[in-house]
């Protein structure tokens, strides 16, 4: 892990008074760069030569570095370029997603705005688990070993990203009846079986809440709300339920887009309180807690259970859907904020007041 007090040397060597801010070009960059484009900032786009069309036509990145892969960010030449044009990164989904954490924890010698160490807690369901704990949510159920099942079960496969080949079971004959069932069709390895993650199945509707936890004001802004959707589980109800049976046996979970919902009123105080929560919780397991944007997985049920499977520690893709504004960005600070652009706006003020190293990791 790159000692802090590195990153804190190069940052101390940067003109704060030209400080460009990059990402991947990816994810939710249009919606940072253009955040601080609004800010007055810089900005740069490190991203693969397909997709600069992107960057290009919605004129977001003032200038735009290719690479072959995303991962080629650490390398020694990107990286000095970056500290050359004194860049702050804006981490998001694809670097969890394409880079290492040994990446980011050990290479990746440019300042980053959040808590770098935090989001190692995202790569692993143990550790996520821990700190909803210890913030005091309601968690799924989860079950050691297949013979515990009862009720409906969702078995969750290791590193599956977008819920790719998990599968329902509410027995354990069902659940080995389904393992067999996949390692015949080869979606499932006997190495996986071990290490399948079996979690209670929450009847209800997915809310994805995003939030802003501002070191500068001391506060943690409720920012808004998306769902997601995905193929093929909202698909499913447009063919008949004997088709249904025959056609699909393990709906996937791929991601296809975002849609933004406003909650109704009498759920909010809760989920304020629960932002509160997982941010004072995440000061007991790395010093400094959260900073800057967060978002909370949830399911809520019929009777108005909240129930949370997953947190990320780092702005979501779901927060595009506010690029321009949104009505909870709208109720706090009126017209024209987005997660983006906050994220600018917390960066312009901590330079102001002269604490950028405090939220720089
Ligand atoms: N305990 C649960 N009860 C009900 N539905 C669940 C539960 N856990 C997950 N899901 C559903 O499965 C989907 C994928 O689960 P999860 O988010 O854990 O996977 P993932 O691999 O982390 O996906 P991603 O990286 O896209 O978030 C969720 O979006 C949700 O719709
Ligand atoms: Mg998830």
């Amino acid at each position: 892990m790159i000692d802090n007090k590195e990153i804190q040397e190069i940052l101390a060597k940067y003109d704060s008074d030209r400080l460009t801010i990059g990402t991947l070009g990816s994810h939710s960059a249009l919606n940072i760069l253009k955040g601080a484009q609004e800010e007055g900032f810089k900005t740069v786009c490190v991203c693969r030569k397909a997709d600069a069309i992107l960057y290009r036509r919605f004129g977001v990145a003032d200038e735009l570095v290719l690479v072959r892969d995303f991962a080629d960010i650490s390398s020694e030449s990107i990286q000095e370029k970056l500290r050359h044009l004194n860049t702050i990164l804006v981490p998001h989904g694809s670097f969890t997603a394409y880079l290492s954490m040994k990446q980011m924890a050990d290479l990746l010698r440019v300042p980053m705005f959040g808590n770098r160490e935090l989001l190692n807690w995202e790569t692993s369901r143990e550790k996520q688990r821990e700190w909803l704990s210890k913030a005091e949510l309601r968690l799924p159920r989860t079950f050691e070993k297949p013979e515990e099942i009862h009720g409906l079960t969702i078995a969750k496969l290791p590193g599956a990203k977008g819920g790719k080949g998990y599968f329902l079971s509410d027995s354990p004959e069902s659940f080995h009846r389904k393992v067999k069932e996949m390692v015949g069709r080869k979606l499932l390895n006997q190495v996986d079986i071990g290490r399948i993650h079996l979690q209670e199945y929450i009847l209800g509707v997915n809310v994805y809440p995003h939030y802003f936890s501002s070191i500068v004001n001391d506060d943690v802004e409720f920012f808004g709300v998306d769902r997601r959707y995905e193929s093929a589980v909202d698909a499913i109800g447009k063919i008949p339920a004997s088709e249904q049976l025959r056609a699909i046996t393990n709906p996937t979970y791929t991601i296809v887009g975002n849609i933004p919902i406003t909650l109704r009123e009498s759920l909010l105080p809760e989920l304020i309180r629960m932002g509160d929560s997982v941010v004072n919780a995440s000061k007991d397991i790395v010093s400094a807690g959260i900073i800057g944007p967060f978002c909370l997985e949830m399911v809520i049920t019929d009777n108005l259970e909240i129930y949370v499977f997953e947190i990320s520690a780092r702005i979501v893709a779901g927060t595009n859907v506010g690029i321009g504004t949104s009505p909870y960005a709208y109720l706090k600070h009126g017209n024209r904020m987005y997660m983006g652009r906050r994220i600018a706006v917390e960066i312009r003020e901590a330079r102001k007041r002269k604490q950028l190293p405090k939220i720089i990791t």
